[in-house]
């Protein structure tokens, strides 16, 4: 089985739900407690063994270039003061033998033309997607790991998966299930991108974490625009349903949807909580609050 080794990082979208704060920063740089979105992403991706970074940005994005670049003046600064901890941490955001990628997107064509826009960048293999603002916390690698685990057993792309409320399906895309292969893996039948409640084919969501065979980008080639006027991924992955088997796997985590005001909240006190150096301060701050 044919080793992943790309993601590719959506990060072209506006962030409208977090105006102002997003009017010229990026939302995938909004930090939880001391580290941007779109870190916790590519942390997540190189613990599971990527080694290439695909971004897909857009104007008011070069924040996130700047991320993952080195920053010559800081690091010499931190050196002539000895924080050598500091500096530890700005120097290891892209560990050795890790490249980065960036793809401008042009216009907000939508997540299917997002990923397509990184066809010349992945070719003919497989890889991962992880969307930035979707947070998940599975105490261990992360959810990308467990699904390469999972595509090299099943051979098949996979998409993460969550159940939502039933008023919430239109905020995701909804799968249909059939066959299941194990207590949290099913074989999809159908998918469908943010049904009304009436209209959807189950309470199981589409989170952002998807692991993809390469077939995709030929589906995403023949994808008309769908909801909400974009080319959407969902649909590009119901084509592909017709000629390769795509598994749901329920995965094992907390997801934030930090695109959302009250999912970036919970995310920071839940970090905030848990983070080895403010955790014990800011659980004591917390409960003069309550
Ligand atoms: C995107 C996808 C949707 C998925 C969701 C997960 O929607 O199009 O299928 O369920 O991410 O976060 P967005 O949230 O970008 O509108």
């Amino acid at each position: 089985m044919r080793k992943i080794t790309k993601a590719i990082f959506p990060a072209a979208g506006m962030g409208t739900r977090f105006l102002p704060a997003t009017k010229a920063n990026p939302k995938e740089m909004l930090p939880i407690v001391d580290k941007p979105l779109i870190q916790y992403a590519v942390e997540e991706a190189i613990a599971a063994g990527i080694t290439e970074l695909i971004f897909i940005t857009g104007r008011t994005k070069s924040a996130i270039t700047d991320h993952f670049d080195k920053a010559y003046e800081l690091e010499a600064e931190l050196e002539k003061k000895g924080k050598t901890s500091q500096l530890d941490i700005v120097r290891s955001i892209i560990p050795e033998g890790v490249t980065c990628l960036y793809i401008r997107q042009a216009e907000s064509l939508g997540l299917g033309h997002a990923v397509l826009c990184a066809k010349p960048a992945v070719g003919d293999e497989p890889f991962a997607i992880i969307l930035p603002d979707d947070l998940i916390d599975d105490g261990k690698r992360g959810v990308i790991k467990q699904m390469i685990d999972k595509y090299q057993q099943q051979g098949s792309s996979i998409v993460a998966v969550q159940d939502v409320p039933k008023e919430d399906t239109s905020k995701y895309g909804i799968v249909e299930t059939g066959i299941m292969n194990d207590a949290s893996l099913f074989k999809i039948k159908d998918i469908v991108e943010k049904p009304a409640p009436e209209k959807a084919l189950s309470t199981l969501g589409v989170v952002g974490r998807y692991v993809l065979s390469p077939a995709i980008f030929n589906c995403l080639e023949k994808t008309p625009k769908g909801a909400g006027n974009e080319i959407q991924l969902t649909d590009a992955i119901s084509l592909l349903l017709k000629t390769e088997s795509v598994y749901a796997l329920a995965f094992e985590g907390t997801r934030y949807d930090c695109g959302s005001k009250i999912g970036y909240m919970m995310a920071s006190v839940k970090y905030a909580l848990d983070d080895n150096e403010i955790g014990s301060d800011f659980r004591k701050y917390l409960n003069t609050l309550i």
